[in-house]
């Protein structure tokens, strides 16, 4: 099939990458000149485990291609997929949609043959009526059916989900968008469950899954805060509930608070949703609060174990806003450094992935080193704020022997707390006493 992807980041790209990897000549449309050229060239824009190699497959073949002009991108697409960023609104906190809608007013011209048009951004309720209403107008003509295709790849493994998803998801309004995208997916046919379902519906199942997730989050961290006062161990603890096939193991790691460019933003975006419909999401809202709140008393446990000394060396491992990933955008991590750097100057930050990002956002505000060691060199303190497998592997022998003082909080529960002890630390984590 051909098929044509609007927006080329996150969820473009490794979408694009994998529908060509299944065999569709697939044309990723990008406004952004810089990033077609870097792509045209082979120079991947966003880091994704396991996407080189399909990336660098797939261009080599000429399945997979990249340009600016809607145009040549859109014209004889069997499927359009809309996938560009629905950010906050900075006040009201809404999903802002004029980028869905600037997107849907310039493909609408170039619509020709019958064409299913997708929306892969998280969009609310009702966006497909708009997108629909919006091609009609621009396009009388048209002959194309405006669908829900939601997308449930995580930042970091979205190779690997999109090869191994849960379910796909189609909120289709006629049989014959339907059955286009059952053809697109039937890879997947036997594998993994296809859901039919109204538009709307399909539009909710997205906010309603990555809220749930996300009170999920906020539900174990809680937990964590009463184990530690309680005396429980909250892996323990953890590990007990999941076991119950009905909570299921996933997503119950307690940690910083949530964050990433996708929980933050559709809670927000579904607790404004509620309001707008009168109904009131109270779940929703709480876990928004507390997940923000726990931001600050993250930074409050630094300046505890350091004594409130303003003057303190703080070595902050990990700053992207989960492993796997070099995202900083609403990280836990970055949140909790802007708290720390208003009590405290001197501080040096390491991520394996995410400096360059990182540095854009932080600028001189800190130091920077090229490993996690360096990083700790005559520290106070090292604060592990992002879950990076190497931070498991730390030479805590050593690291004794750079730091200034034996101080380690680990917000992500990454290490092995009696290794640590016996190294002689002060260890402090998440859940545990
Ligand atoms: C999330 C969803 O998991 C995807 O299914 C969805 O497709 C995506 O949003 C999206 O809407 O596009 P993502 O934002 O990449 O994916 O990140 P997650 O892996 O879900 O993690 C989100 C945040 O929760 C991170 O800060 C992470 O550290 C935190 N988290 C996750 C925990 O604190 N504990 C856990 O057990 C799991």
């Amino acid at each position: 099939m051909k098929v044509a992807i609007i927006g080329t980041g996150y969820v473009g790209l490794p979408t694009g990458i994998g529908l060509s990897e299944l065999g569709n000549q697939v044309v990723c449309i990008d406004k952004i000149e810089e990033k077609i050229a870097s792509l045209q060239k082979g120079i991947a824009t966003i880091y994704e485990d396991g996407m080189e190699d399909l990336f660098q497959r797939n261009l080599a073949s000429g399945r997979l291609s990249f340009t600016t002009d809607m145009k040549a991108g859109v014209s004889g697409a069997d499927v359009v997929m809309i996938a560009v960023g629905t950010p906050p609104h900075p006040v009201t906190k809404e999903a802002d949609l004029k980028y869905i809608r600037a997107a849907a007013e310039e493909l609408a011209q170039y619509l020709d043959g019958y064409t299913v048009v997708a929306t892969k951004s998280t969009v609310p309720v009702g966006t497909g009526d708009d997108v629909e209403a919006i091609i009609r107008r621009v396009n009388p003509e048209a002959d194309c059916d405006v669908v829900s295709l939601p997308e449930f790849l995580r930042e970091g493994f979205a190779v690997h989900d999109f090869f191994n998803p849960d379910r796909i998801v189609i909120g289709a309004n006629t049989e014959k968008a339907k059955n286009v995208l059952l053809e697109l997916y039937r890879p997947f046919a036997g594998k993994t469950e296809f859901l039919l379902v109204s538009r709307k519906s399909s539009e909710t199942i997205k906010y309603a899954s990555n809220a749930f997730l996300a009170m999920k989050i906020h539900y174990i961290n809680e937990m964590a805060d009463f184990c530690e006062k309680a005396g429980a161990d909250i892996r323990e603890v953890a590990k007990g509930m999941g076991l119950d096939s009905r909570i299921g193991g996933k997503f119950l790691n307690p940690g910083p608070g949530y964050g990433g460019s996708c929980f933050p933003k559709d809670t927000n975006a579904m607790a404004q949703m509620g309001k707008k419909y009168g109904a009131h999401l109270s779940l929703i809202e709480t876990t928004i609060a507390q997940n923000d709140a726990r931001k600050v008393q993250m930074a409050q446990r630094v300046t505890e174990m350091t004594g409130g000394k303003p003057d303190v060396r703080i070595a902050v491992l990990g700053l992207a806003f989960k492993g796997g990933t070099d995202d900083c955008r609403d990280s836990p991590a970055m949140q909790i450094l802007q708290e720390i750097l208003k009590e405290h100057s001197n501080v040096c930050v390491y991520d394996p992935k995410a400096m360059d990002n990182a540095k854009t956002m932080l600028g001189t505000a800190v130091d920077y080193a090229a490993n996690a060691e360096q990083a700790c060199e005559k520290a106070d303190i090292a604060v592990i704020l992002t879950e990076w497998e190497e931070f498991k592997q730390l030479d805590l022998a050593k690291l004794r022997l750079i730091m200034n003082k034996p101080l380690i909080l680990d917000l992500r529960n990454m290490l092995d707390a009696s290794a640590v002890r016996e190294n002689g630390f002060v260890y402090s984590c998440i859940g545990k006493r």
